[in-house]
């Protein structure tokens, strides 16, 4: 059956045999809605796109086509992940195309974070609906809704982000079979798929991506920084147990002295963050042991070129937002 909304007494997924019952009843659903029909789908590798596409996979295999846009601004090792467990491992049909030279060059020189936005959504539209236009015959497009969006947007607190974006000549009928589920819900399904708990258990990531974190206008050598010291805080502050709800890392487009060689060396500081929240809407900064600290510091300063300093950003929300965007 294909609901258009949760129905008042649907139980909580919460173990794998509901997750289960669920993904039956899903590919049914999907089966019939599009029959013979080909589905599209933008897959970014974030949990709600990656449990979508591994669920149209099981229920209509290659007549769903996934494209995959690196726009550049992924983290560390994100593509490569996309392609191999959805190509190598789920056998799907994916496109993956490389854009990061189109976002780069279209965001250089620009500081404006609302602009920096908009670049990026819209050569994402861009990308896709190219992508889109090279396929025959797709009447469906396959999306990640869930079940917060519709509630969200039903509230006017965010607009979906939904097909209404593309070109008028890119009309599809929507796809969307995890659209009554809550994220754990979610999350649940994507392990009973069969996707790895490193996918199903990302940390929320802005679909601006790096973008928000490189802040001012990004340079690829300062992007590359963010991505190189995220992917160690990442992996440091990941063995605290129990983990922070987000960390990450940020590096604004400043200079400071510093020495190395016995020279003055102009270098960008490096501000780790992590933070624990319930709803995102506000947020403490968590306590990171000094010990895992340091050696955070240790590690970017000797592995990621250009940065001079670390800093520990203590902000809670408010007034601080998460991002330093
Ligand atoms: P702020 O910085 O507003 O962030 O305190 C709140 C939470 O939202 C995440 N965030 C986004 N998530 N698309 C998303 O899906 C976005 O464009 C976006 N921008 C920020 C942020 O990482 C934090 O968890």
């Amino acid at each position: 059956m294909v609901y258009d909304r949760r129905p008042d007494d649907m139980v909580r997924i919460t173990t794998p045999e509901l997750a289960e019952a669920f993904i039956e009843e899903q590919i049914e659903a999907v089966r019939e809605q599009v029959g013979d029909g080909k589905v599209l789908l933008a897959l970014s590798g974030g949990v709600d796109s990656s449990v979508c596409a591994a669920l149209l996979i099981k229920a209509i295999g290659d007549k769903l086509t996934c494209v995959h846009v690196n726009h550049g601004l992924l983290r560390k090792g994100e593509p490569e992940q996309v392609v191999q467990v959805f190509r190598d491992e789920l056998g799907a049909n994916l496109i993956y195309v490389d854009a990061v030279d189109r976002f780069l060059d279209k965001l250089a020189g620009v500081s404006d974070p609302e602009t920096k936005r908009k670049i990026i959504g819209g050569e994402f539209i861009e990308v896709f609906a190219e992508e889109a236009r090279k396929l025959e015959d797709v009447k469906f497009l396959g999306q990640g809704t869930i079940w917060p969006d519709i509630l969200e947007s039903e509230a006017g607190i965010k607009a979906h982000h939904n097909a209404g974006g593309l070109p008028d000549d890119l009309q599809f009928e929507l796809v969307e079979p995890v659209k009554i589920l809550f994220k754990d819900e979610v999350r649940q399904v994507g392990l009973a798929l069969g996707l790895p708990d490193k996918m199903v258990f990302r940390q929320p990531f802005p679909g601006p991506g790096l973008g928000v974190r490189c802040v001012g206008a990004i340079t690829r050598d300062r992007l590359e920084a963010v991505r190189e010291a995220d992917a160690i805080v990442r992996e440091e502050i990941g063995k605290m147990e129990p983990a922070p709800w987000q960390y990450f890392v940020a590096i604004p487009d400043v200079v400071s002295t510093g020495i190395k060689d016995g020279k003055r060396y102009m270098g960008w500081a490096a501000v780790v963050r992590a933070i624990n929240t319930v709803d995102a809407v506000t947020a403490e900064a968590v306590e990171i042991p000094w010990a895992m600290l340091t050696r955070i510091r240790d590690r970017i300063i000797a592995e990621v070129p250009g940065v001079n300093r670390v800093l520990w950003d203590i902000s809670d929300k408010p007034v601080a937002t998460i991002e330093w965007e």
